[in-house]
C-alpha cells in the first residue's frame, strides 16, 4: 500500500491576482469543477489510502487554516503544519520522518503536489501502483516522467536510461540524469534527443530509502530536523527536493506515464484547459470584443464587463480590487511584479 503526502504549501503566484497570500492557487477550481484543486488531489488519492486515515497533507502555518476548511474529513494528526514554508526538501524531509515513526521505515511514500490537473483517473491509479509495486522491489525513487511537448524551463527533465522491467504492466527505466529546470537553449537540446520526459513533480519511495538519500545528499536539511524536530523549521535551508536529492541521487527510477497531465503553471494552462475551437478566446465572466483574438479574460466579478478592441495574445483578469494585463508570453514574470508591489493588494 501507499501513505500519500500532499505537498501544498506552495503560492501559485503566476496565478496572481485570483491567487492571493490568503487564498492561494491549490484553494481555486481553475477548471470550472466545483472542487479545488487541493481537493481534487485527495479525491484522486483516498482510494489509494484506503480513506482519510492514512492520507497526508504538508503546508505552510499561513494557510493552515484554509486547508482544515477545505478537507474537513483530514485528521488532525495528518496534517504537518510547517511554521515557514522552506521549500520542498524540507517538507519531503519532515512528512517522511514523520510517516516512518508512524508506519515503520519500510512504509512506501508517495509525494503530491496539490495543484495539478490528471485527466484520467484510472489510469492515474493503474501507475500508482505500478510505482509502489517498483519501489517495495528495489531500493528506488520512483518519478512519473511525462512526455515533453515543447522547451519548458519550468520543469524538471528526466533522462531514461536503461530499461529495468515491468511493473504493473508499464515499463520503468534507470533515470541517467535529472535536470532542474535548464535554461531555453539546455531544454531545446534535451526534447530533440527524444530521451527526456518532463518530471511530474510526483514521487514515490519507501520511508528509509528517502530518508537514507537525503542523509547522504540533503545533511544540512535532515539532521536538523532529526535532532530538533520542527521546530528548526525557520533555520532551515530553502531548497526544492529536486536539487536537494533529484539531481544528486543515482537511485533514480522513471515510469513514463500517459494519463492526461498538467501542471497549471499560469494563465496559459486556462487555455490549454478550457480553449473551445469556435471561440478565438477563452472567457470565463462577460467579455465583448472587437478584433480580438488569443485573449484569456477572467473576471470573478459576475456584473462585471471587459470590453477590448484590436488586441492579441493578451491576459486579462479583474479580481476585486486588481485588474492585470498582461501579455501571454509574459505571465511568468508576475512573481517578479509581485516582489515590487509593497503589500499583496
Ligand atoms: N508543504 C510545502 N511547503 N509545500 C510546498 C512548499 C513548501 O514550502 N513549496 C512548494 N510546495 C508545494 C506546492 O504547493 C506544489 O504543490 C508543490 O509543492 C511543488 O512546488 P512548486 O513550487 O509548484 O514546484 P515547481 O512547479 O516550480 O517545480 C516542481 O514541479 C514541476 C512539475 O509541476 C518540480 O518538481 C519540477 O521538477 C517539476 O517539473
Ligand atoms: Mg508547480
Amino acid at each position: 500500500s501507499l501513505i500519500p503526502v500532499i505537498l501544498a504549501g506552495g503560492k501559485g503566484e503566476r496565478f496572481w491576482p485570483l491567487s492571493r497570500r490568503d487564498r492561494p492557487k491549490q484553494f481555486l477550481s481553475l477548471d470550472g469543477s466545483s472542487r479545488s484543486l487541493l481537493q481534487g488531489t485527495a479525491d484522486r488519492l483516498l482510494t489509494f489510502a484506503g480513506g482519510w486515515d492514512n492520507l497526508w497533507v504538508i503546508t505552510s502555518s499561513q494557510i493552515a487554516q484554509g486547508v482544515k476548511e477545505q478537507l474537513p474529513d483530514l485528521p488532525s494528526q495528518n496534517l504537518l503544519i510547517e511554521l515557514e514554508g522552506r521549500d520542498t526538501a524540507a517538507a519531503v524531509a519532515w512528512a517522511s520522518l514523520e510517516i516512518k515513526k508512524r508506519y515503520g521505515e519500510d512504509a512506501v511514500i508517495g509525494f503530491f503536489p496539490a495543484d495539478h490537473w490528471i485527466a484520467d483517473q484510472d489510469v492515474f491509479a493503474h501507475t500508482l501502483s505500478a510505482a509502489t509495486e517498483l519501489a517495495n522491489s528495489t531500493a528506488a525513487i520512483v518519478t512519473l516522467g511525462i512526455k515533453p511537448v515543447f522547451a519548458s524551463t519550468g520543469y524538471g527533465y528526466i533522462e531514461q536510461g536503461e530499461k529495468i522491467g515491468c511493473f504493473n504492466e508499464l515499463p520503468a527505466y534507470h533515470v541517467n540524469c535529472f535536470t532542474e529546470k535548464p535554461n531555453h537553449e539546455t531544454a531545446e537540446t534535451f526534447l530533440h534527443t527524444g530521451r527526456f520526459s518532463w518530471n511530474s513533480g510526483m514521487f514515490v519511495f519507501r520511508a528509509r530509502v528517502v530518508l537514507e538519500e537525503l542523509r547522504t545528499h540533503s545533511s544540512e536539511i535532515i539532521e536538523p530536523l532529526e535532532q530538533h524536530g520542527p521546530d528548526i523549521y525557520p533555520q532551515l535551508p530553502k531548497k526544492s527536493i529536486d536539487y536537494a536529492l533529484m539531481e544528486k541521487t543515482s537511485l533514480a527510477y522513471v515510469l513514463p506515464v500517459e494519463f492526461g497531465w498538467d501542471d497549471l503553471g499560469d494563465w496559459n494552462a486556462i487555455e490549454r484547459l478550457l480553449k473551445q475551437e469556435h471561440n478565438p478566446n477563452v472567457e470565463l465572466g462577460t467579455h465583448v470584443g472587437l478584433d480580438t483574438q488569443g485573449a484569456i479574460i477572467y473576471a470573478s466579478n459576475p456584473d462585471d464587463v471587459v470590453v477590448t478592441i484590436g488586441l492579441e495574445d493578451v491576459v486579462i483578469v479583474r479580481d476585486r480590487n486588481v485588474t492585470l494585463i498582461v501579455k501571454k508570453e509574459r505571465t511568468q514574470e508576475i512573481k517578479q511584479i509581485l516582489k515590487t508591489l509593497q503589500s499583496d493588494p
